[in-house]
């Protein structure tokens, strides 16, 4: 019973934190191959020959979207009509979700060439 009640705690509380931005993930999935950000910006976000890696960006939203609207790179920009605010809202969230880089220490590989 005290396990029960404990849930009903913990389950509003971990729904809140992952919904604010509220984006939606499998959206922001589709949308991110949909329009090519992954030719550039790799598959699972991890970065590519071009694009900077994105997976568990560091941006906030409104980070992304002024980058996204204006680049300042090589990066081709998408505006309101290609992609919509609430589209880049939910790569946001899908971008979130990827897990971030290693560090270096925890690549075995790494560690045998020291
Ligand atoms: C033609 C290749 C290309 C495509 C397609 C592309 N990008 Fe980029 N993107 C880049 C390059 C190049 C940069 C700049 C990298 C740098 O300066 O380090 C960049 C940078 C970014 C940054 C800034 C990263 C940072 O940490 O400062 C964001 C955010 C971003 N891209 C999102 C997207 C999204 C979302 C899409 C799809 C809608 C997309 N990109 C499509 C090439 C691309």
């Amino acid at each position: 019973m005290k396990r029960f009640l404990l849930l009903f705690l913990i389950v509003p509380a971990v729904a809140l934190a992952q919904t604010a931005p509220s984006g939606n993930t499998d959206s922001g999935k589709r949308l991110f191959m949909k329009h090519n950000c992954y030719y550039c910006h790799g598959t699972a976000g991890q970065g590519g020959r071009d694009g900077a890696r994105l997976a568990a960006t560091a941006l906030t939203l409104q980070g992304l979207t002024r980058y996204v609207r204006q680049p300042t790179g090589g990066m081709p920009a998408f505006t309101e009509k290609i992609l919509t605010d609430q589209e880049l809202t939910d790569i946001y969230a899908y971008l979130k979700s990827l897990p971030a880089a290693k560090a270096p220490k925890d690549i075995p590989l790494l560690n045998q060439i020291k």
